[in-house]
């Protein structure tokens, strides 16, 4: 008892001087006591939290976050994938269309006009999709300015005329909005009606409206819009709200949501965007080289009796059991 008193103080400090160089090897493998280690570092941050946000007396309360990561992936994506997706969505409908008129050539009319022309289209109804038109035309092209301006064009014009451009291109872009958003709202109002599903698209949609057929005799029968065409006017409409309802929130920015939103705002109207443009460009085929005489439908109003006929059989049956088919005087004599 007396031996262990007297050495009680030597195993205490024994124990101590251990303890010492013990305790700092075992923090240091758990990576506490390392100054480096402990040091939080920028990622634990982010994995930690969705943001890097403190707090300001500015009125700028954005002004508070410091770092965003979804940030990130939306510079990722603007850089990255969106170009991608724009250009092989552009260019890819470009060449199958090419190929598609080359192979197949435009859809011709068997038989020969009738010299009755009909009313297809009212001054309305061509007003109104000559303003979404012409409007689409321009935001599509300033639109893809965001896209592949800096890339494509900069590079061609020099970075001051490609800032002029595109100090007018974005201007543009958002005034001409508000007349693409009243002419989708006039076409909605105008066509709803005739683009609700009816008992002719499914049989339309098997036999590929005949678009498919060189010798252009299968003549499916559709009522004033036939399934292809309510595909482009749903993709119109629900496309156009889409992009309406983005293109409002990036008009107004951090008015209504916060950056999370924003981010949200740009995938949804630069997305929906490219794919609309790839879509239109095959309307417009269609409309023009695809398929004779439909531009007439939309540029004078009126078309042949026989065009009707073949492409639109029971809107034509209809009116005319209803006896309310609207004829004009044809502006080329029948030969
Ligand atoms: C230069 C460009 C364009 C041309 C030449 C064109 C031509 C035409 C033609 C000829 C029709 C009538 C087809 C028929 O008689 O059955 C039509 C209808 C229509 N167009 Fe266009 N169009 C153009 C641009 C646009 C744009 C940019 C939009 C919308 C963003 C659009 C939306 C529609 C819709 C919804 C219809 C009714 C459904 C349909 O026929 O597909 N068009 N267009």
């Amino acid at each position: 008892m007396h031996v262990l008193k007297r050495v009680q103080p030597v195993l205490i400090a024994i124990l101590m001087a251990a303890g010492l160089l013990v305790a700092p090897a075992a923090a240091q493998q758990a990576g506490s006591s390392n100054p480096t280690a402990q040091a939080v570092s920028e990622q634990q941050l982010l994995d930690e939290l969705n943001k890097i946000q403190g707090r300001v007396t500015i009125p700028d309360r954005k002004a508070a976050t410091l770092q965003q990561p979804q940030g990130r992936d939306y510079r990722g994506f603007h850089e990255g994938a969106l170009p991608w997706i724009a250009g092989i969505a552009v260019l890819g409908i470009l060449i199958v269309l090419a190929i598609f008129y080359f192979i197949r050539g435009p859809v011709r009319t068997l038989a020969r006009e009738s010299g009755v022309r009909i009313l297809r289209f009212n001054t309305i109804e061509r007003f109104a999709h000559w303003l979404t038109a012409t409007a689409f035309i321009v935001l599509g092209i300033t639109g893809l300015n965001f896209v592949f301006g800096k890339r494509l064009l900069m590079p061609l014009i020099g970075p001051d005329a490609f800032s002029t451009w595109s100090i007018w291109a974005k201007l543009a872009h958002d005034f001409v909005s508000w007349a693409f958003m009243l002419g989708v709202l006039i076409m909605l109002v105008a066509w709803i009606w005739d683009n609700l599903p009816d008992r002719y698209d499914a049989h339309w949609l098997k036999t590929g409206g005949g678009l498919f057929d060189k010798s252009n005799r299968t003549h499916p029968p559709a009522a004033r819009f036939n399934a292809g065409q309510k595909l482009i006017f749903w993709t119109v409409v629900l496309g156009g709200i889409a992009m309406s309802i983005s293109g409002i929130f990036l008009l107004f920015p951090f008015s209504y949501t916060d950056i999370n939103g924003m981010q949200m705002a740009q995938y949804v109207h630069a997305t929906v965007g490219v794919l609309m443009v790839a879509i239109i460009i095959a309307h417009i085929y269609i409309g023009t080289l695809g398929m004779e005489g439909a531009y007439e439908a939309m540029g004078s109003g009126t078309v042949d009796l026989n065009w009707a006929k073949e492409h639109h059989s029971a809107w034509v049956e209809r009116q005319q059991a209803k006896g309310t088919i609207v004829t004009r005087s044809a502006p080329h004599p029948a030969e």
